[in-house]
């Protein structure tokens, strides 16, 4: 689950990032040799690295009261699909944040491809380091990444980064209906993610680190499918016989994924958290 709904390079990996730029800059795959990364294999080339859709990125986008945005940074933008809608609505340079150069690589390719190569710019960094890369960020987007380091981490972090009145758009996996999850759904997230938490739990924690809430937005299911896991089920079942057992693993914890999903019963969703930070005053916080 954690590394298919949310694909995580190995951030202690020893790959350099100029192996990651060899490879055929035009397929979006490293050359043939280093093609054993799981990750790689599986979602190289995807256009969506998760769950979402340009129009539901759009509505979000349209539910924060300003349009206008100094420092707008994308954590863990993947291959940018998301990026690309942010840069062409809000018309200034999104900074687009992710670890893998791999999925950067992609994203600056199809920048230039849609003409909006100027603005972006892609930087490779773990997005824990956010803070200490910006003076002051803001709007933080990040869509289906913070809980590569944890939702409320992520958040909490984050929140010094972000001009007081400023905003944070984080989507996160959550309970929509914990009761209803059938049983094999309630192990799927036990052993796979047990840190999910219902919507109210999470807004709690966004509370908790300085945010006050401007709306939430659960992703259609179809959002799950178009683009996405309809790509992954044919990839993930042509890799059940690829040489490396990790890739064997990865791809069969895929197909796992999807049809837990199908059987899911709506219990859970990806749901967007629209969030403003708050000012500090004498102690005490006061809402903007
Ligand atoms: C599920 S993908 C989502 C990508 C993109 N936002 C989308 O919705 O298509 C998660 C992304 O987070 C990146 N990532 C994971 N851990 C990270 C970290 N600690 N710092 C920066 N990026 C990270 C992965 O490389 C991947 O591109």
């Amino acid at each position: 689950m954690k590394s298919v709904i949310h694909p995580a390079p190995d951030l202690a990996e020893a790959r350099t990032v100029e192996q990651h730029v060899r490879g055929d800059p035009g397929s979006g795959f490293h050359s043939s040799q280093e093609m054993n990364d799981p990750v790689d294999l599986l979602f190289g080339g995807m256009e969506k690295l998760g769950p979402g859709s340009n129009a539901d990125t759009r509505h979000v986008l349209s539910l924060l009261p300003a349009r206008q945005f100094g420092v707008v940074v994308d954590a863990g933008c993947g291959s940018g699909r998301q990026t690309l809608v942010l840069a062409r609505e809000l018309g200034t340079q999104i900074c687009a944040v992710d670890w893998s150069q791999l999925f950067l690589n992609d994203l600056v390719r199809r920048a230039g491809a849609a003409n909006l190569g100027h603005l972006v710019q892609a930087r490779r960094m773990n997005m824990k380091d956010i803070p200490q890369a910006f003076d002051y960020i803001d709007l933080l987007w990040s869509e289906g990444a913070a809980y590569n380091i944890g939702f409320s981490q992520a958040l909490a972090t984050w929140a010094p980064a972000i001009t007081p009145g400023g905003f944070a758009v984080v989507s996160e996996i959550s309970w929509l209906d914990a009761q209803a999850a059938p049983p094999a759904v309630k192990e799927f997230f036990r052993t796979g993610y047990p840190d999910i938490h219902t919507v109210d739990e999470n807004i709690r924690a966004a509370e908790g680190s300085g945010y006050k809430l401007i709306a939430t937005h659960t992703l259609p299911r179809r959002t799950w499918i178009d683009g996405y896991y309809e790509i992954l089920r044919p990839k993930a079942s042509a890799l059940l016989k690829h040489s490396d057992p990790s890739v064997r693993d990865f791809a069969a914890e895929t197909l796992r994924e999807i049809e837990v999903f199908e059987c899911s019963e709506d219990s859970y969703g990806y749901v967007f958290y629209v969030l403003q930070r708050v000012r500090r005053f004498s102690g005490g916080l006061i809402w903007l």
